[in-house]
């Protein structure tokens, strides 16, 4: 039932590249054109959406955070992310305008479910991006777009979290197809990049042992931080999030830019950081996040440097360098998600961890 690994979380990390090609299947044409046939919003409707607000808990709230930067940047639409437990009770302003994103592996998550109750009650409209067929947030939706990655048993979410991404990349390029915010050719483009992220997953997986090897080194480490920019910040949040739930040590993930804000006197040496390079590109993304990787290591921190292949700017700030798939910087979380989720897995399992089962924890949480 495991296919021959030690737990599903394992099975589920590496079946992530059937997973992602699962979950574009079907939605768009050879030319690029998508369709999305389980969202019942009309498309008048969804032409008049001023805002969006995405709601989801523990890694579909990061999933939702990824999905601001690429539904903002393709749509123009303002996209805000709420903790969905958090969203009612500051009263959050809806209006028959207003899309609600509810994003659950389960289906089941109480939390999520109230945030979408309360959203309906307000006549906002209410999209759910869901893996379980016919679950309570489905049903009690407008739309939903399932991910259709197959049944997830580990508790931490894995390829829950890929074909969430997923889903939230293919909402964002239908709006911009409707909305006439991009141009065909560049939507297009767009879902070749995606079509070409199951091999890339697939690319990952098979430097597996790299990250094996540094869970090995790192077996003793009682802090862990992981910093990213842009799409990569929440990237880095979820590794944090994957490891205090695995292997119960102290995690944080921040956002690189934060860092001479506070999180640097937290640097000392010996102090294993993740760090999530943006792929090279027009903006200085790339090249500021090497100076604070420059910044913590003058300072001892031992940094384990996730870039893309044939970034030769980073082999000086890295201590060790996982080779990441070239891909754009709205789709990088889909590749660089995976390494993070290798090493806490092992980690976990080298601990002793019940990496199935984490202590204190449920799959699906379905009381508020
Ligand atoms: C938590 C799970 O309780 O719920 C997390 O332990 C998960 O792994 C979160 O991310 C949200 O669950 P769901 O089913 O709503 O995506």
């Amino acid at each position: 039932e495991k296919d021959g690994h030690d737990w599903f979380m394992r099975k589920e990390i590496f079946e992530q590249p059937e997973s992602v090609a699962a979950a574009l299947l079907g939605r768009h044409t050879e030319r690029g054109q998508l369709m999305l046939d389980e969202v019942r919003i009309d498309d008048e409707a969804l032409r008049d959406i001023d805002r969006i607000i995405v709601v989801g808990c523990g890694t579909a709230a990061y999933a939702g955070q990824v999905a601001k930067y690429a539904i903002e940047h393709w749509t123009r639409i303002p996209v805000e992310v709420e903790l969905a437990h958090e969203f009612r009770y500051r009263d959050p302003i809806l209006t028959r305008n207003t899309l609600v994103v509810a994003i659950s592996q389960s289906g089941e998550t109480a939390d999520t479910l109230m945030a979408i109750r309360h959203a309906r009650a307000q006549r906002a409209k209410v999209l759910a991006i869901c893996n379980t067929n016919g679950a309570t947030i489905p049903r009690e939706s407008d739309a939903v777009i399932y991910t259709h990655a197959g049944p997830e048993i580990g508790v931490a979410s894995t390829k829950g979290f890929l074909t969430q991404m997923v889903a939230c990349y293919l909402l964002g390029l239908y709006l911009a197809q409707l909305r006439g915010t991009k141009f065909g050719d560049e939507i297009a483009a767009v879902v070749r990049d995606l079509d070409r992220i199951p091999a890339q997953v697939q690319q990952v997986l098979d430097g597996a042992q790299q990250v094996y090897d540094l869970a090995q080194e790192l077996l003793d480490a009682k802090v862990v931080l992981f910093l990213g920019r842009h799409a990569g910040y929440p990237v880095a949040m979820e590794g944090a999030l994957k490891l205090k739930e695995l292997a119960y040590i102290h995690a944080e993930g921040f956002a690189a830019g934060e860092l001479k804000h506070g999180p640097i006197a937290l640097i000392e040496p010996g102090l294993p950081v993740f760090c999530v390079v943006p792929p090279r590109g027009r903006d200085q993304l790339h090249d500021k996040m090497v100076s604070a990787i420059q910044e913590i290591r003058a300072r001892g921190a031992r940094t384990i440097v996730l870039a893309e292949a044939g970034d030769t700017t980073v082999a000086d700030v890295a201590d060790e360098l996982i080779e990441l798939p070239q891909v754009p910087v709205l789709l990088q979380p889909l590749v660089a998600t995976v390494p993070l989720q290798l090493f806490a897995c092992e980690l976990a399992t080298l601990m002793g961890h019940d990496v199935d089962q984490p202590r204190n924890l449920a799959k699906s949480v379905t009381v508020e």
